[in-house]
């Protein structure tokens, strides 16, 4: 009997790769996303990669009855919520809207999912910015976190705590938090991909539409950093690698694999990459020519963070596999299919 994994916020980005890899690993899975963040572009991709229909709620996650009754629609054996709403800078503008969003559904999340019959298990979207400017490089899961530099990153870290106090009070309820790095790129089919809406705050998507035309010039914020070459430093993961750690993390809970009912995991490659590095792999691998300047560094970006991925490897059996060249190559395949489409 496949179990069922229900993905918040499945229609998205990282839901969307999530969901295929899930499928295809043998999950039944549910799809329920408020579509205030994205359209029915990477739903209708991921139908296409499976060739086949999934359940797709249309709701919101701040709903608490709708959640209620998702869960007594559906024999959910875990959950992986996705949905939120993640730009940091909107998040300065807007922090009751992120608090309210973010925080509320999570919690109307955990409500539900410790109300199940015979418990269920919650893997949490975290993200490596609870780590803030790292005194150490490369973070593990025991590196401090430090006082978030935006209302976004608070709630990440505020989450993390939400799960880690349900785990241990509510009996039945296990949780994971994956703390991803930069996710980047593309499914290989160039089916389902990033839409960022208006002007990408991402470094690659902004990357692919300057290549393409939509954008004129990319700036470089800053260079002036104390890194190799001066640019910021990130740990760039793929999207597919990505997806993969979340099947691997559900299947250590559904497998009762966990050690303690509460779990971190960095989900990074290890290897620090700068944009100037970036966008020359992307030129070399595409074989185009890319329009950059160098600006003035971006208020609250940090010079470098990238991970020490070993708990991950070792504990979930999981690694980052595919080459930054092959995840560039699949970003740009993604932007011309998604130009073609418009
Ligand atoms: C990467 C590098 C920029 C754009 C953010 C969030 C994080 C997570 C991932 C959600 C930095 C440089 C960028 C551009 C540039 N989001 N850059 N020109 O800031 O590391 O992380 O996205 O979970 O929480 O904080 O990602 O892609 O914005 O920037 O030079 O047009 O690219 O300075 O060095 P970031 P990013």
């Amino acid at each position: 009997m496949s179990k069922t994994v229900l993905v918040s916020g499945g229609a998205g980005f990282i839901g969307s790769h999530v969901t295929v890899e899930l499928v295809q690993a043998g999950y039944d899975v549910v799809i329920a996303d408020n579509m205030s963040n994205c359209d029915e572009t990477n739903y209708k991709g991921v139908c296409a990669i499976l060739g086949r229909e999934l359940p797709f709620v249309k709701m919101d996650f701040c709903d608490a009855k709708a959640v209620r009754d998702l869960f007594a629609k559906y024999p959910i054996d875990a959950v992986i919520h996705f949905a939120a709403f993640k730009a940091v800078g909107e998040s300065v503008a807007e922090p009751l809207k992120y608090y309210g969003n973010n925080l509320g559904s999570f919690i109307n999340v955990l409500e539900a999912a410790r109300a199940k019959e015979g418990g269920c298990n919650v893997l949490f979207s975290s993200s490596a910015t609870v780590y803030g400017e790292p005194e150490q490089q490369p973070v593990t899961e025991q590196s401090p976190r430090q006082s978030a530099t935006s209302p976004y990153g608070n709630t990440k870290q505020m989450c993390e705590d939400i799960l880690r106090d349900s785990v241990k009070a509510y009996p039945g309820l296990k949780g994971i938090a994956l703390r991803y790095f930069n996710p980047i790129g593309a499914h290989p089919s160039a089916l389902i991909g990033e839409l960022p809406r208006g002007v990408p705050n991402n470094l690659v998507p902004y990357i692919t539409q300057t290549a393409i035309g939509k954008r004129e010039c990319l700036s470089i914020f800053g260079d002036d950093y104390p890194t190799p070459d001066g640019t910021g430093q990130r740990d760039y993961i793929d999207i597919v690698d990505l997806a993969k750690a979340h099947v691997a993390a559900v299947t250590r809970m559904l497998d009762g694999k966990m050690k303690a009912g509460y779990e971190i995991f960095n989900v990074g490659t290890g290897r620090p990459c700068s944009v100037l590095e970036l966008v020359k792999a992307f030129e070399k691998v595409n074989g185009l020519k890319l329009n950059y300047r160098i600006t003035a560094r971006r208020p609250g970006d940090i010079a470098a963070i990238w991970a020490d991925p070993s708990y991950a490897n070792a504990e979930l059996g999981w690694k980052a596999e595919r080459s930054v060249e092959d995840t560039l190559a699949s970003a740009w395949a993604w932007e011309k299919h998604i130009a073609g489409k418009e």
